[in-house]
């Protein structure tokens, strides 16, 4: 089941929900939006830059781009891989967003290991993300905000997204791209890319799953964020797509599934 709004590039509308029967269905349909748009930017314009997002929901999207037919199907060569955020550990832990993708999808693919940008979670935090943004100062320039071309992300049942999380000081960040905030709730540094950042992206994709997201996506999506916005309503991009992929269980407050109207 699809709504949208408003109309984007060549017909691409600028904000899209769309709602699949379970995560699977989810994963399969994403690893084919990722297919596509990496096949667009690669052969338009030579490569396609997409930063990844943590947690578990992305999984079956991993696990769907690891194998046929998108294993042999996405133009590897061109595509380069960063990352959202980033826990504060080293990229062989269990927590690590990294490690996560390497081994379910990254692992599995022919893309060249210098096109995989990990950010350096076992360093100093604020180390960590002044060499991250270095490194996409090296592979943007800097002559303005960089723009992937999509960046993943998931939601967290208080409304934050990336590491960027309610209350925080990193969501008035205007000028860095990517910051090492101490978050009070999890008693740790998180690496992130920040709010300008995201929004400069052409793509945002939202994914989310599961019952216990239904509530959140409902403020996230029927409420005016204008007194107190969560993070993930502050993510707006100014001249790309905004797009949101659940399941029914977190779209269950939308009373429909994809295929009813089948
Ligand atoms: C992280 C993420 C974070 C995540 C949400 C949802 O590093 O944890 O980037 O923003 O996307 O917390 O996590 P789940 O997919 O596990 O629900």
């Amino acid at each position: 089941m699809r709504s949208s709004n408003g109309t984007g590039g060549a017909g691409e509308r600028s904000e899209e929900v769309i709602v699949f029967p379970d995560r699977e269905e989810m994963g399969r349909e994403a690893a084919a939006a990722f297919a596509r748009w990496a096949s667009e930017a690669v052969r338009g314009g030579g490569r396609f830059a997409a930063a990844l997002s943590g947690g578990a929901t992305p999984r079956p999207l991993y696990r769907s781009l690891a194998g046929s037919p998108f294993r042999e199907a996405i133009p590897w060569k061109g595509v380069h891989l960063f990352w959202g955020d980033e826990r504060c550990v080293p990229p062989d832990h269990p927590d690590s967003n990294y490690r996560m993708a390497y081994e379910t999808w990254i692992s599995k693919v022919p893309i060249p290991l210098e096109n995989v940008h990990r950010m350096r979670g076992k360093d100093d935090p604020k180390a960590a993300a002044d060499e991250y943004e270095e490194q996409l100062r090296a592979f943007f320039g800097s002559a303005g905000w960089p723009a992937f071309d999509l960046i993943l992300l998931g939601v967290g049942v208080d409304g934050h997204t990336a590491s960027l999380f309610p209350g925080s000081s990193v969501l008035n960040q205007q000028r860095r791209w990517v910051a090492a905030p101490f978050v009070e709730k999890l008693k740790t540094h998180r690496l992130t890319l920040t709010l300008p950042v995201i929004n400069n992206a052409r793509r945002v994709l939202f994914l989310a799953a599961g019952e216990e997201k239904a509530n959140i996506m409902k403020t996230i999506l029927t409420t005016d964020p204008a007194e107190a916005p969560l993070p993930a309503q502050l993510i707006r991009p100014r001249h790309g797509r905004r797009l949101f992929f659940l399941d029914q269980f977190a779209a269950a407050w939308m009373n429909r599934k994809r295929g009813d109207d089948r």
